[in-house]
């Protein structure tokens, strides 16, 4: 049984260990790893790996292939067994785990394919059983593993080891759960195309490793490692069951650490040293645990849960409330681009100059209209320079459906005014005739994507509409990292960062906007981000730069908590429903919702009713009484960049 070993990390009951990003937690592992194979090869005997799938492990597998590249690793003596497979997948489908490993790992280095194991996704049903037993003979007969690497899906399920698993459970066929479904959706266009059925080694299989590493990079993966690192082991929560393995950490970047409760609630687990955002996050979390108003705090109340300290060294709570009610008033605006000719002392943006040239900056299309369409027209309204960059096209999310519609479109037009026999309409029939015989097997060609691209260039723009905003301030940088890759395959480089700070360069804006700060890394929404973060690190040396706000919204994944918040813009009723409306524009992202912000259902009822949430969250620390609230924090550009 792990013992922690600082007071802070208390309540943990897994070794756990923060890295600044996921790529300085992949480095150390992949060094772990090669030591690990070289002290094996010295012994005489194989290195036995146990190996996953999904995003997680993609920057460790390309360390590993530049071990193998650059430094001369080998794998000739490595076995591989790898965690599990969908069941019904061939191991050519675009989906298949065993295409995965191919190209993320087993194409790149030495190991001899007879040494890689991966579950079979086309035994017969009736083979199942037995085919598994010998999986899990194998294992056993090679050794045993010597490292298992894991990721952990939201359920909490490793592998596919969805809640309900046994901890002795061994390789078997699984059901799976609906909302690891939903997570695959955007992988196989649509939920209704993903298996419903896998193979897994088990918990107890897992188990079995002498050593255990999970890995989990980006807010998503938050609450759940909270719950596995913290919680009595459950079966509705099968990661949990790690905490009875002997040799087992899990390395996690700062996003998906931020549930732990050194992180989240540190007062709860030793002293403080208080700074005025932990003193509001403090008081915010203590108004919403006793369910009172910040003002009708006591001094009983701080000293009840664990406040104490705050209070004998800022205190008494009269004094205390009053600051983190004005501090959380003061996010409140209706005037997001400054309030022009008023006393901006205590406002997020300031009054001059007026109107400011406003950049956002949308990661995938329907990125912002979801996380700021309100404020987006507020901005246009009030007068601002607004101009909406999508770096991406987002092509790669429109289902062939669609596709096929549009090019029924143009087929049907050319048909009625008997222009049968242009440009446009030939390349309509082509990909019409490539998309009805594509099947699931292969990807997108350049014309179906171009035309997907169109799509949602017709998609944004209807939604911009709902915002005031016209065409011409509209733009479409179709970043090459997105263009020429696919999910989990993007690879930044420096055309696109050229683009960007390019458009920076040449707008000069008073206010950027930019989301996916804390994304899953290989997220379109993070590589968007880092895209921008690096475009203006390019920039530091200009003068605009030191007058420009960085503002960051939320698109998907959790809410923001109240003390995270610089800026908060109400919205009415009325700019709720247009947001709305907006967003509805976004057709093809219809049923696609792939990472509920808030609740179930479709991006705009999720959007919806984060606002709505966001906005009783403000009421029920005392503040006014709004219908939505869309919420930013500043990033500090000296030195958050
Ligand atoms: C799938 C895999 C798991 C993986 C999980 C998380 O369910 N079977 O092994 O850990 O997805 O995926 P990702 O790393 O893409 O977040």
């Amino acid at each position: 049984m792990y013992t922690p070993e600082t007071e802070k990390e208390q309540f943990e009951k897994i070794r756990t260990l923060l890295y600044p990003n996921a790529d300085a937690a992949c480095k150390e592992l992949a060094q772990e790893i090669k030591t690990l194979i070289e002290i094996r090869r010295a012994e005489g005997k194989k290195a036995v790996l146990g190996l996953a799938t999904g995003s997680t492990p993609t920057r460790l597998y390309r360390e590993l292939i530049r071990l193998h590249k650059e430094e001369g690793l080998s794998f000739k003596d490595v076995i591989t067994f790898n965690l599990d497979e969908y069941y019904g997948l061939a191991p050519d489908h675009p989906e298949s785990y065993h295409r995965f490993m191919r190209e993320q790992l087993f194409d790149h280095i030495d190991i001899p394919a007879e040494n890689t194991n991966v579950p079979s996704g086309t035994v017969r049903r009736k083979d199942v059983f037995s085919w598994c037993q010998d999986y899990e003979n194998k294992i056993d007969e090679s050794g045993g593993l010597d490292l298992q690497i894991l990721g952990i899906g939201r359920t909490g399920h490793i592998g596919f080891n969805e809640p309900g698993s046994g901890k002795e459970s061994l390789t078997r066929l699984v059901n799976l759960d609906s909302l690891t479904r939903l997570d695959a959706a955007r992988d196989f266009l649509g939920m209704e195309n993903v298996p419903r059925h896998a193979i897994t080694m088990g918990v107890g299989s897992i188990m079995k490793a002498r050593k255990v590493v999970l890995m989990a990079w980006g807010e998503g993966k938050a609450g759940v490692i909270a719950k596995a690192v913290e919680e009595t082991p459950v079966e509705s929560l099968p990661a949990s069951f790690l905490q009875g393995h002997p040799d087992v950490r899990f390395i996690v970047d700062q996003a998906a650490g931020s549930e732990l409760t050194r992180i989240k609630f540190p007062w709860l687990v030793g002293a403080m040293e208080w700074d005025p955002r932990s003193i509001r996050k403090a008081i915010n979390w203590l108004s919403t645990k006793s369910t009172k108003p910040i003002l009708k705090l006591l001094d009983e109340d701080y000293n009840e849960q664990g406040l104490g300290d705050l209070l004998t060294s800022s205190g008494p709570a009269y004094t205390l409330n009053i600051t983190a009610f004005n501090d959380v008033q003061h996010t409140l605006t209706g005037w997001p681009g400054g309030k022009p000719n008023a006393d901006d002392t205590h406002r997020p943006e300031r009054a001059e100059p007026h109107p400011k040239r406003v950049l956002i900056l949308a990661p995938e299309p329907q990125d912002a209209v979801l996380g700021m369409g309100g404020t987006i027209h507020r901005l246009v309204d009030q007068g601002h320079e607004v101009a909406l960059a999508y770096l991406t096209s987002g092509n790669l999310a429109v289902p062939d459906s669609d596709a096929i519609k549009a090019t029924e479109l143009i087929l049907d037009m050319a048909n009625a005014t008997e222009d049968a026999d242009n440009v446009v309409v030939n390349k309509a029939r082509d990909v019409r005739k490539e998309l009805l015989k594509k099947g699931d097997q292969s990807t997108d060609s350049k014309n179906v994507r171009h035309i997907k691209a169109h799509i949602r260039r017709g998609e944004a723009r209807a939604a911009c509409q709902e915002c005031d905003l016209t065409s011409d301030h509209i733009l479409f940088l179709d970043l090459p990292f997105y263009e020429n890759g696919r999910y989990r395959q993007f690879n930044l480089t420096d055309a696109d960062t050229d683009a960007v700070t390019q458009l920076l360069q040449e707008i000069k804006p008073h206010q950027v906007y930019i989301t996916g700060n804390q994304a899953d890394p290989s997220s379109v929404q993070a590589l968007g981000f880092e895209t921008v973060r690096r475009s203006l690190v390019n920039c530091s040396e200009e003068d605009w730069l030191q007058g420009c706000f960085v503002w960051l919204y939320r698109s998907h994944g959790r809410e923001w908590d109240i003390h995270e918040i610089d800026m908060a813009v109400p919205l009415s009723p009325d700019e709720l429903a247009r947001k709305t409306k907006g967003i509805y524009q976004h057709q093809t992202q219809r049923n696609q919702a792939p990472m509920s912000r808030h609740s179930g259902g479709e991006a705009w009822q999720q959007a919806e009713a984060a606002d709505h949430h966001l906005a009783n969250r403000y009421d029920s620390l005392g503040m006014a009484e709004y219908e939505a609230i869309e919420g930013f924090r500043r990033l500090e550009i000296n030195n958050q960049l």
